[in-house]
């Protein structure tokens, strides 16, 4: 097959928010204990934290964390998880029927994340609770000292207040599953308010309202009009969720449901202007896609484990094993959030350790990193700086969920202050080579400076505990500027990073 790609660097769709690679991570099977945290593992610090999974966790470079839900948080008592250890209430979690010890708090996870350099995005529970205890929460978290809860912070041993910036109205509030679940109007306007006074407090804060949980609920994407005409003006990111599957073994048609993905921020994009229109408000609202993954494998087993068990601690939940078509699937993923910057500004991969995750922590044994890893890694390190607004010209296919799907998937960025292109790219089709030209058309003296690759594996081959390096990238070959175009061959599904230095 032939492929022509239009790189041109005044062709741009705009300045990629870093915060599009964040993560999320959830008080949930084994994300935080037996995740990030196994005091008495032989890699754990004093305070229990895993070095090891803290060392792949750092290497992904991530520039935010949703926490401490997810489902979790609709239920959650902020207040259990801090003060002395040993004092702290054993509760059940009503959402995954499961025991929660509050070992772990506010306090515990923002050492976590200052030791990951990571910036915490924190979830209020609009479910069970309300607008008061989230700003005793936002006191407790942001205020120097002098009043109650930040004070009782300081003698927590917490002197200087964390400032957080980035504030969750709740999680997937449209869901029926969801504890405290409620009609669009009334979440919209307990949202509104939770913002207003958290923007009260603090005009620099940024709020998340929920949108749909993903969508296919009956209620999308009429739950965004109706939630967003409540708080439009309060708000700065509406969220959206979607996991994938390839439950029938199809697939051309599962890297179709990128497609989808595309049509669903398009909708919500809609559904923001519209809502900005009819108020005729000034700020713009963006997108915040703040759950994403591969989500099928452990899906059936699971549900019919939290059933049956009897409220567990830290049970293994959701504990995906990936292989290299959800790779994949994930490298084209995230060239579509690259090409949709303009309007989703923050993305974070649900989750980040043990659940749904790219990083696996054996307990009491080693962590290694699964197949989804790589592309996520080299999204966040080299997707940074200004999105390109590539033209793609090669074959299509039509499949269950979208028509004229690409064979080729590219995404690019130029990093102005290092003057690197970057070309993230992945040959779909399933068994012909893609005969690369790729124009650069303003980018003067292109030098190939890296290419990396994940080619020849098995799709359903992944990594494991015993075998954790089955399926990792390489260098790439066959790749080469010519005359001022990168020109070559890329074999069947496969993924390439191509960087580029330009001037
Ligand atoms: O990430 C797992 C769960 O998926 C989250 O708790 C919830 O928000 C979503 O339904």
């Amino acid at each position: 097959m032939k492929a022509r790609v239009s790189v041109h660097r005044d062709f741009q769709i705009g300045s990629i928010d870093d915060r599009l690679y964040s993560a999320f991570i959830e008080h949930m099977g084994r994300a935080i204990y037996g995740g990030i945290y196994e005091p008495g593992h032989p890699q754990a610090d004093e305070d229990g934290f895993r070095q090891d999974v803290l060392q792949f966790v750092q290497d992904l470079k991530i520039p935010a964390i949703r926490y401490p839900g997810g489902n979790f948080v609709s239920a959650y008592n902020w207040e259990d998880g801090i003060g002395p250890k040993d004092q702290r209430p054993v509760r059940l979690d009503l959402a995954w029927r499961t025991k929660e010890t509050n070992q772990v708090g506010i306090n515990e996870f923002a050492r976590w994340s200052e030791m990951a350099g990571i910036e915490m995005m924190l979830a209020v529970n609009l479910g069970s609770r309300g607008l008061d205890e989230a700003r005793n929460f936002l006191e407790y978290t942001n205020f120097p000292g002098g009043t109650t809860w930040s004070d009782l912070r300081r003698s927590h041993g917490v002197e200087n207040p964390y400032d957080v910036k980035m504030w969750c109205l709740g999680n997937e509030m449209d869901g029926p599953w969801q504890i405290g679940h409620k009609k669009a109007v009334e979440y919209g306007r307990l949202a509104n308010e939770t913002a207003k006074a958290f923007k009260g407090f603090d005009r620099s804060i940024e709020t998340v309202v929920c949108g749909s949980s993903n969508d296919g609920m009956p209620s999308y994407p009429e739950w965004e009009r109706q939630v967003l005409e409540e708080c439009y003006e309060n708000v700065d990111y509406i969220s959206l969720h979607k996991y994938f599957g390839n439950r029938s073994r199809d697939t051309l048609n599962f890297f179709g449901k990128v497609e989808e993905t595309g049509r669903y921020i398009q909708t919500i994009a809609g559904a923001i202007d519209y809502v900005k229109a009819k108020k005729r408000a000034k700020n713009d609202v963006f997108i915040c896609f703040d759950e994403w993954n591969v989500w099928y494998h452990e899906r059936e087993e699971d549900g019919r484990r939290i059933r049956e068990w009897d409220w567990p601690e830290a049970p293994a939940l959701l504990e995906e094993t990936y292989n290299f078509e959800d790779a994949l699937f994930v490298a084209c993923l995230l060239n579509e959030f690259i090409r949709r910057s303009d309007r989703v500004r923050i993305a974070c991969i649900a989750q980040l350790v043990n659940v749904i995750a790219p990083i696996r922590a054996e307990k009491g044994g080693p962590a290694w990193r699964q197949t989804i890893y790589y592309p996520y890694q080299f999204a966040s390190l080299y997707g940074r700086g200004t999105a390109l607004n590539v033209g793609v010209d090669a074959p299509t296919y039509d499949c269950r969920v979208a028509d004229d799907v690409k064979y080729l998937d590219v995404a690019g960025v130029h990093d102005p202050g290092t003057d690197i292109v970057t070309l993230f790219m992945v040959n779909r089709h399933l068994d012909e080579a893609a005969e690369l030209d790729v124009s650069l058309t303003g980018f003067a003296g292109a030098r190939l400076i890296e290419h990396l690759s994940m080619e020849g594996h098995e799709l359903l081959v992944g990594n494991s505990g015993a075998d954790p390096d089955r399926v990792v990238p390489g260098k790439g070959d066959g790749l080469g500027v010519e005359d001022g175009a990168l020109k070559g061959s890329i074999s069947p599904l496969s993924y390439h990073v191509v960087r580029l230095s330009v001037t």
